[in-house]
C-alpha cells in the first residue's frame, strides 16, 4: 500500500507534476524526504529546451541541482544521473582541421607536385600554379597547409569532452559519494542507417548512470527483483536496453524499462522517487507501475502537459490493475495531479 506523506502547504505535493525551473522548485520539496532522483539532465546537444545554454551555464545548471539534492535526498537515499559521458559539441575554438581521407581525393595532385611547379615557376601565384596543375586554388592550398585546412568556410570543429568527473566533483562538493557505475547499452540502431564518418571516432552506444549516495543507512532487500531479475541485470554492471526509437512526444526520452529497474533496485513501494527533468514524464510511469510515489519537474509547459497525459494514463491503468488484485476498500487513492 502506497504512504501517505504531510506536507506543510508550501512544500511540492507527491504524485505531482510541477511547471517550472527546477533550481527554484527543488528547494520547495521538504528536506530528507527523497528516497531516490533518477534523471536525464540537457545534453548541451542544441535541442530546443538548451538552445540558450552555453557550456558554462549548462555546467551550472548541472552543479546547482546537483548541490540542490543534498538537502531532500534522505540520507541513505540514492541520486541516479542518466547521461553520456562523452558529450559532443560544437566549438569555435577547435582547429579546423580533418582528417585526411586520400581514398576520397578527388584529385591526385600532391604536395611535391605543388613544390615542384613552385621551384620550376617562383614568381607563379597559386591561380597559376592551380592553372598548370589543373586543379583547384583550394586543393593547392590543403595539399600545402596541412593537407585539410578547411579555411573557414565550413562548419566549426566537434569537440569531444568527458562530463562525468565534473558530476563526481559537484556530487562530492554537496556531500554525496558515488556509490556505483553502470552502462546503459543502447541497440545499436545507427547500423541500418546511412551514418558515415570521416573520423576515426567510434558511434556512441552507451550512456552512464552515475550513481550517487547520501550518507547514511540504506536497505539492501533482496525481494526487491526476482532471483532472475538479480541474475540478469540487478548485479550487473552493462544493461541492455533498446532506446526509445519513436521520440514523437519528446526528443530525448530514456525507456522505461531504464527507469523501472533503477527504481526497484533502489526504492521499495511507497518511496517518493524524484525527476527535476521530467520531460515526457517516464521516471513518473515507472514509478506509479511500481508502486512508488513521484514528484515531477518540467520547464517547458508543452512537456509537462505530455508528461501530466502520460502518468494520468499509467494512472488509470494501474488503479485498474489493482482493482482487479485487491477488494474494492482496500485501493490507496492517489493525490490529483
Ligand atoms: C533529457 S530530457 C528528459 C527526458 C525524460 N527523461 C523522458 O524520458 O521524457 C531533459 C528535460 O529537462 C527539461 N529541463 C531543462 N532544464 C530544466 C530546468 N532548469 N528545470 C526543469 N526542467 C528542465 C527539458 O525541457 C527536457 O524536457
Amino acid at each position: 500500500m502506497l504512504k501517505k506523506f504531510t506536507f506543510n502547504m508550501e512544500n511540492l505535493a507527491v504524485n505531482t507534476v510541477y511547471c517550472g525551473d527546477s533550481v527554484s522548485l527543488i528547494r520547495k520539496i521538504s528536506p530528507n524526504t527523497i528516497a531516490l532522483s533518477f534523471w536525464s539532465p540537457p545534453y548541451f546537444l542544441g535541442k530546443e529546451y538548451e538552445k540558450e545554454a552555453t557550456y558554462d551555464s549548462w555546467q551550472e545548471l548541472l552543479k546547482n541541482i546537483i548541490t540542490l539534492h543534498y538537502e531532500v535526498l534522505k540520507p541513505g537515499g540514492f541520486l541516479v544521473i542518466n547521461i553520456a559521458d562523452i558529450i559532443a559539441f560544437q566549438d569555435e575554438k577547435m582547429p579546423r582541421i580533418m582528417g585526411m581521407n586520400p581514398a576520397n581525393r578527388k584529385c591526385d595532385v600532391t604536395k611535391d607536385m605543388i613544390l615542384k611547379v613552385q621551384s620550376d615557376f617562383p614568381n607563379y601565384n597559386r591561380r597559376q600554379i592551380a592553372e598548370v596543375l589543373k586543379c583547384s586554388e583550394q586543393t593547392i592550398d590543403r595539399r600545402l597547409n596541412g593537407n585539410n585546412i578547411r579555411g573557414g568556410k565550413y562548419a566549426v570543429g566537434t569537440h569531444i569532452k568527458l562530463v562525468g568527473g565534473n558530476i563526481e566533483q559537484y556530487a562530492y562538493d554537496a556531500g554525496l559519494f558515488l556509490y556505483d557505475k553502470r552502462i546503459w547499452k543502447k541497440d545499436p540502431a545507427w547500423a541500418n542507417s546511412k551514418w558515415t564518418t570521416n573520423t576515426l571516432k567510434s558511434v556512441s552506444e552507451t550512456e552512464d548512470l552515475y550513481i550517487f549516495w547520501k550518507p547514511g543507512e540504506y536497505t539492501v532487500n533482496r525481494e526487491r527483483l526476482t532471483q532472475g531479475e538479480w541474475k540478469e541485470w540487478g548485479y550487473r554492471q552493462i544493461w541492455e536496453i533498446p532506446s526509445v526509437r519513436a521520440n514523437k512526444e519528446h526528443p530525448a526520452m530514456f525507456p522505461k524499462e531504464l527507469a523501472s529497474r533503477v527504481i526497484r533496485l533502489y526504492t521499495d513501494e511507497g518511496d517518493i522517487i524524484l525527476d527535476p527533468f521530467l520531460g515526457s514524464g517516464t521516471t513518473a510511469i515507472a514509478a506509479i507501475e511500481a508502486k512508488r510515489n513521484f514528484i515531477g519537474i518540467e520547464m517547458i509547459g508543452k512537456y509537462a502537459a505530455i508528461a501530466k497525459k502520460n502518468i494520468k494514463n499509467a494512472q488509470h491503468s494501474q488503479t485498474f490493475k489493482s482493482e482487479l488484485l485487491f477488494p474494492k476498500e482496500e485501493k490507496t487513492e492517489l493525490s490529483v495531479i
